[in-house]
């Protein structure tokens, strides 16, 4: 069987290209659903752009190669298509935008989009070789079927959370025809401590500043029985190398130390662990107590120990034993090496006719709909080149 297009993966960038293509254009996925990460994103409301998509909020090696995509294809024109679908939407902080019902309308969007695309579910791919043409073998629901095809659009993501179908096809498909692929990590991941070091406070939120590397997040921080997370640490874990240490601050847009110095005038008997609870979770300010040393009473500190108080818990330093890995991260850092491809057309600078589009690019976004957003405007690069 002959077409046009042949895209490989049916989410968030396959269904967009697919949608500037319409005619002559076949989608194919091992999933038994299309947009499976579209479904569970966002609590089941998908967060599927910001809007403040700037370029300064992507991470790959090259810090511009995101950039024409982005602005050709921005969350506005993506906002214009939810809007025209008659999706209902709220911001809900920082810009990012949910579905007001259900994520599954903006599947339902993208499939609708697609026009005439044929869409292959259960289908693998087995064997995939160039002689002029792409020929793709594959098994479709247990029978093979062998399709030509004059460009061929990888779109199967990258490697995170494997039991929702995730695979290092895009890798291997991009080595084969001669690309690059940086290293990958797992990113957007919770971190984890060994010997269940907040296991007593999991569940605790509370507001924060997390800095990794030359990154800072103010978001909130929540403990977990394996480690921390809330969105300052998935932010946070994007920026992270395995063996540095974190920085906290729990104490953001406070004055601890002045509040300290006046409740020392007015309740000097009162216990600084007591009056702490005033700033932090109690149950926080127990684990904290033996660390920082925070017993006795207001009127026994110092101003100098009050300075070292707000310091200690302006930046607590941790050094997380590792992530949770693919198995939870929303995302996989690193990817197809950018210098390959055309950043305007993701084509292949390799082997014409060769796209690669979404996440299993070197183009990472931060939480927050960003990545959406780059699965939204690469695809559709790609889709309107073809
Ligand atoms: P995507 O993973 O969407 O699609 C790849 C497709 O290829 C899948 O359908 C898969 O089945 C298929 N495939 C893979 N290997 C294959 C193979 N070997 N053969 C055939 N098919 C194959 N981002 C955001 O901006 N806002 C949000 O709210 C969230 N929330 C979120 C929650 C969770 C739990 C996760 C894991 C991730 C998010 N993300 C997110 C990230 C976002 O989901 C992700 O960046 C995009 O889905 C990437 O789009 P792609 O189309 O590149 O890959």
């Amino acid at each position: 069987m002959q077409v046009g297009t042949l895209i490989l993966g049916a989410g968030a960038a396959g269904m967009m290209c697919a949608a500037q293509i319409g005619n002559d254009c076949l989608v194919i996925d091992h999933a038994r659903a299309p947009g499976e990460k579209i479904r569970i994103s966002g609590g089941g409301r998908c967060n599927f752009t910001n809007l403040g998509c700037e370029p300064d909020r992507f991470l790959g090696e090259n810090p511009h190669f995101h950039k024409s995509a982005l602005a050709r294809y921005t969350q506005w024109d993506f906002i214009d298509l939810v809007s025209r679908h008659g999706i209902a939407w709220h911001e809900k902080t920082l810009g990012q935008l949910f579905c007001d019902h259900s994520a599954r309308e903006i599947i339902a969007m993208l499939r609708a989009e697609m026009g005439a695309a044929d869409l292959w579910l259960e289908t693998a791919l087995r064997d995939l070789r160039h002689d002029g043409t792409f020929v793709a073998t594959l098994d479709r629901q247990g029978q093979r079927v062998e399709i030509r095809a004059k460009r061929l659009v990888v779109a199967t993501g990258g490697k995170s959370i494997p039991k929702m179908g995730a695979s290092g096809l895009a890798y291997d498909i991009a080595r084969q025809f001669g690309h690059r692929v940086t290293d990958t990590r797992p990113g957007l991941v919770p971190l984890t401590f060994p010997d269940g070091r907040f296991r007593a406070i999991s569940g605790v939120s509370v507001p924060s500043v997390v800095r990794a590397g030359d990154a800072a997040f103010e978001e909130a921080l929540l403990f977990t029985h394996r480690g921390l997370s809330g969105p300052s640490v998935l932010q946070a874990s994007s920026y992270w190398r395995e063996g540095a240490p974190i920085e906290v601050d729990l104490l953001p847009g406070s004055d601890l130390a002045g509040s300290l110095r006046t409740r020392r005038k007015e309740a000097g008997r009162r216990a600084l662990a007591t009056e702490l609870a005033r700033h932090l979770p109690q149950k926080l300010v127990a684990h904290l107590a033996d660390e920082f040393d925070l017993s006795g009473r207001l009127g026994d500190l110092s101003d100098n120990r009050i300075d070292e108080i707000e310091l200690a818990l302006r930046t607590w330093t941790l050094r997380p034993a590792g992530s949770e890995g693919y198995r939870t991260a929303e995302v996989t850092l690193g990817g197809i090496g950018t210098e390959g491809l055309s950043s305007k057309t993701m084509e292949s600078r390799h082997m014409p006719g060769l796209h690669f589009v979404g996440e299993a690019v070197d183009v990472t976004g931060w939480l927050g709909g960003y990545n959406f957003q780059w699965a939204w405007s690469s695809g559709w690069a790609a889709g309107q080149a073809i």
